[in-house]
């Protein structure tokens, strides 16, 4: 996919400049400046994204594609110019392609019921890693219940890269589709995804990509990668919470059944049947989260207006620093790959003995954000005989003065529990 890792040419950016459009940045948590590193969580929001969703509550909000009336037209345009924009973003050039979702766990839980129920039976395969969020793991699982399909698993090694030489085994006749994330968001590894699309159509099977923790740090092209649906989230990428989109290739939405039922996706309602809206609005049932679609463009335009290439380099170095620091710690395990161009700017680790929410409550008494837990990603914690870690992750604004500060935070956890 563009998946590029390159960082050539990237300009270079004033941080300083740009944690001033981020106003939650400037806070004091617990009598100390804040250092947010919980970004795959969720971002920060700058002052743009929020402007304009209160902008557009102050001025053009109506509902979509219902009203003849201005404030309507206007939202409705707002709307739909908010669907081209993410179809830019994602590498895609239709906009109808778009399903705007409430993130990345509804898009993926809407193929696995509107595409699954119609194309996976008993006997069927679909594959899965031992990588994936819950969020592409749990909606197969409903799926395979449902149909009498089976799941299979590809394997992580000791760094948290997937086996691909275990995908000739898994993948056959009988594999309907591939769910791999783009990023792992507990480990921060980089996945080939389009190899992985390219043996994936070699056996007639579909592949998905989780792209919740891909799109707000790496280039995506859809077109590029030959992935056939790709699930994304808004708040992971400046935007606001409870909007996000699935990309699926046109002729993949029209032959899908609908996933819910409702107004706005109907063409006709007779008292025994209807008939299905075109895409991608058969999949948008019931009034949509317009607001956060538009604010969402925001969101996009403020990325693209610092550049994939400058997000990527300063994320890139931050990682490098913070491995390098992080590294002299004694008693730390980092999880993840040791190489740097398939690494994302996620750090899990665990410290001693210390129980990561005794990690993150420590540094939280400094105002340093980070998660600790399963991340959601419970099959990576059995694979390494692990409940738990803890997880730094990163964001272009964030800034070696904050790698210091976890450092230094961390150095207090270490004293405490004796080295
Ligand atoms: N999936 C998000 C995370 O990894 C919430 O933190």
């Amino acid at each position: 996919m563009a998946l590029a890792t390159t960082t050539a040419a990237a300009p270079t950016f004033d941080v300083r400049a740009v944690r001033a459009d981020f106003p939650a940045l400037h806070q004091e948590v617990n009598g100390y400046p804040l250092v947010y590193l919980d970004n795959a969580a969720t971002s920060q929001k700058p002052e743009t994204v929020i402007r304009a969703l209160a902008e557009f509550y102050r001025r053009d909000n109506a509902n979509v594609h219902r009203g003849i009336h201005e404030l309507s037209r206007r939202a409705t345009e707002a709307y739909e110019a908010a669907r081209a924009r993410m179809a830019h973003w994602l590498g895609a050039t239709d906009p109808a392609e778009i399903v705007f979702t409430r993130g990345t766990t509804e898009a993926i839980n809407l193929v696995a019921a509107a595409w699954g129920n119609a194309n996976v039976h008993e006997g069927d395969e679909i594959v899965l890693t031992v990588l994936e969020h819950h969020s592409n793991v749990v909606p197969w699982q409903l799926l395979a219940r449902r149909s009498g399909a089976r799941l299979r698993y590809l394997d992580i090694d000791d760094e948290g890269r997937l086996r691909l030489e275990q995908l000739d085994e898994l993948l056959g006749r009988r594999t309907k589709i591939v769910c791999v994330n783009h990023v792992s968001n507990s480990l921060g590894t980089i996945n080939p995804v389009a190899e992985i699309a390219r043996r994936a159509h070699d056996v007639g099977a579909l592949l998905l990509v989780d792209g919740a923790q891909g799109a707000p740090h790496l280039p995506v092209s859809v077109a590029e990668t030959g992935c056939d649906f790709y699930a994304c989230s808004g708040h992971k990428m400046c935007g606001p919470t409870g909007i996000g989109a699935l990309w699926a290739r046109r002729e993949l939405l029209e032959a899908m059944p609908p996933y819910q039922g409702g107004g706005e996706m109907i063409s006709v309602v007779e008292k025994e049947y209807s008939t299905w809206a075109a895409v991608p609005h058969k999949f948008e049932a019931g009034t949509p989260n317009f607001a956060d679609a538009v604010a969402m463009t925001a969101a996009i335009d403020y990325l693209e207006g610092i550049g994939r290439p400058a997000i990527m380099q300063q994320e890139h170095e931050l990682v490098c620093y913070a491995l390098e620091r992080l590294r002299d710690l004694p008693g730390i395990r980092i999880y993840g790959p040791s190489s740097l161009e398939d690494r994302a700017a996620v750090i899990s680790f665990t410290l001693q003995d210390a129980h990561p929410h005794d990690i993150a409550t420590i540094l939280d008494h400094q105002g340093i954000a980070i998660r600790a837990g399963h991340h959601c990603t419970q099959l990576v914690m059995k694979r390494y005989g692990i409940t738990a870690t803890a997880r730094a992750s990163f964001a272009f604004y964030n800034t070696q003065e904050e790698v210091d500060r976890l450092v230094d935070g961390l150095g207090e956890v270490v004293k405490i529990f004796g080295a």
